[in-house]
């Protein structure tokens, strides 16, 4: 079996490799003049992994030109992060069920397909091969640990993110709550945790994924106001658009910790050991 991998999943791939003690397969990518995605794998053998996070359009079409690649081999498709996930539904009448077409786009031509806290577990009946959601909320539970604080406050930002604070913070035996919003006026909401209070407590935000971080900035800004002394932001997915990541340090965030599902400066967990588990167990 040998690793291969977009672009954009370069870090966690040959983490993965070197955990699962597989070859890493040499590969080239390089654009047409006009912009076209051009590909080559070195021997691919009869049986992959094929690691590559969907982070945007460019990285879906290398996706699939990769798994082109790999046909005739047995593919297994490790897909870190899906974007288009969060059209998980047809909100309004015209609109495409977008999770559904990617799912269907790259779930040919493998054989099974691991996703990392996919943001709707639904989707997975979309992929056409068996699909398995794996979570990082222990990872990132363990490595909160590591930062050695006091008596910290799990919060989620909203109430759909509830269970996925609760496993983060069952990796420390830590309190958790989600955060509510009220609306005090026409222009005036505070958010608040639910049943706890922040006040005199050192705060970690955790969400599946940080976007343009607005969530979080708006959360954090009401939390200082309520007392609490430190606040960190943690998910999975660092999507960090827009200039995510320094608007949150700017909020008077500690620090922002994601994983490596999206490689980033700050992407202090690796997804790694938890894959090469799954896959090991197949
Ligand atoms: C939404 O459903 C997700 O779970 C996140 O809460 C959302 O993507 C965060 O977005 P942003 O960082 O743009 O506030």
């Amino acid at each position: 079996m040998n690793v291969v991998y977009t672009e954009t999943s370069q870090i966690l791939a040959t983490r993965l490799a070197r955990a699962l003690t597989l070859p890493l397969v040499d590969m080239k990518y390089s654009r047409f003049p006009d912009g076209e995605l051009y590909l080559m794998a070195g021997e691919t053998g009869d049986e992959t992994v094929i690691v590559g996070s969907v982070v945007d359009n460019n990285a879906l079409v290398q996706l699939l030109l990769l798994i082109d690649t790999c046909e005739g081999s047995r593919n297994h498709l490790v897909l870190p992060y899906m974007a288009y996930a969060r059209q998980d539904k047809q909100f309004k009448p015209g609109e495409p069920l977008s999770a559904r077409a990617v799912a269907r786009a790259i779930g040919r031509g493998v054989e099974t397909i691991y996703t990392v806290n996919i943001h709707e577990p639904e989707i997975l009946k979309y992929f056409p091969a068996p699909a398995q959601n794996l979570s990082l909320a222990p990872d990132i539970g363990a490595y909160i640990r590591t930062l050695d604080l006091d008596n910290p406050l799990i919060l989620a930002p909203d109430e759909g993110a509830l269970a996925f604070a609760g496993q983060v913070a069952s990796a420390g035996g830590w309190e958790f709550d989600h955060l509510e919003k009220t609306r005090l006026s026409g222009t005036e909401v505070r958010m608040a945790p639910r049943q706890l209070s922040a006040a005199g407590r050192q705060v970690i935000i955790v969400d599946d994924i940080i976007s343009t971080g607005g969530t979080i900035v708006t959360a954090a800004g009401m939390l200082y106001q309520q007392g609490a002394t430190d606040i960190y932001a943690a998910c999975v997915h660092g999507v960090l658009t827009g200039g995510a990541y320094a608007r949150l340090m700017a909020t008077g965030i500690r620090d922002v910790i994601c994983s490596d599902t999206i490689e980033r400066a700050c992407s202090k967990v690796s997804a790694a050991d938890r894959i090469a588990g799954a896959i090991r167990n197949r």
